[in-house]
């Protein structure tokens, strides 16, 4: 099977030197690279800016910002069987990205943001060869938050972690996630280093995968 997996977080630049980002580390996506691999899969790796060495034997594609991170998901999807975006993509780009250095002044400073495009939401929502898998990171309501994102983002699974927490979701080697099926099932995997619930992410994943393609064939 081929999986096309993001990871890490984007980079919106400001001016040459400053940038807007986020805490993601990468761990999570590559550890599910990795798990992948280690199951026979092929795998891309679209990846924002982290500091791990690369998964062996799978293909890193780098990006720094959210629109190459777009462009990037979307040369790649249609030779995919499975996307799974774990990457922490930003909402938000500054409007206008200053040539030089912005220079210190003792005025305060605004910055104007825009919506980044939506990778997930941008997809085709019909007659799609592909499983789609978003994260959804929650600081509250984490259920019923990614209900909504499975809904609006027309996922066919989505993996919820608590990203208010130390000692999981974002940074750390741990994680505790609940999975949330379009057809209405929902499983909770317990804490655990991310390789291991990596491990029982690429199966459930693949599985879906193999369960859709018989149905087709059926
Ligand atoms: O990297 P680690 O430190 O190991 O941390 C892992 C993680 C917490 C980053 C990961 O498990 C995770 O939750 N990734 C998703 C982070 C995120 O952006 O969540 P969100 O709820 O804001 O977005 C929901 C989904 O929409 C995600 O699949 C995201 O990739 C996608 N998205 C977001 C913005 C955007 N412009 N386009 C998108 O497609």
């Amino acid at each position: 099977m081929r999986f096309l997996i993001t990871a890490g977080p984007t980079r919106e630049p400001l001016d040459p030197v400053r940038y807007l980002s986020n805490r993601s580390s990468g761990k999570m996506g590559y550890a599910m690279a990795e798990a992948a691999i280690d199951a026979g899969h092929e795998v891309i790796l679209i990846s924002g800016p982290v500091d791990i060495d690369r998964p062996r034997g799978a293909a890193v594609i780098p990006i720094s910002t959210s629109d190459q991170m777009f462009r990037a998901v979307h040369q790649q999807a249609r030779n995919c069987d499975v996307l799974v975006m774990c990457a922490a993509v930003a909402d938000y780009k500054p409007a206008n990205v200053s040539k030089s250095k912005i220079k210190k002044r003792d005025a305060s400073l605004s910055l104007e943001l825009i919506p980044t495009p939506d990778i997930l939401a941008s997809l085709p929502k019909q007659d799609r060869q592909y499983v789609v898998v978003g994260f959804a990171a929650e600081t509250e309501n984490v259920e019923a938050n990614a209900q909504k994102k499975l809904q609006e983002k027309h996922c066919d699974v989505v993996v919820a972690n608590d990203v208010s927490r130390a000692d999981s979701g974002m940074e750390s080697d741990e994680n505790e996630v609940t999975i949330l099926f379009r057809g209405g099932e929902i499983k909770k995997l317990s804490r655990a280093p991310k390789k291991i619930v990596a491990r029982e992410l690429i199966k459930i994943f693949a599985n879906v995968s193999e369960k859709r393609l018989t149905k087709k064939i059926a």
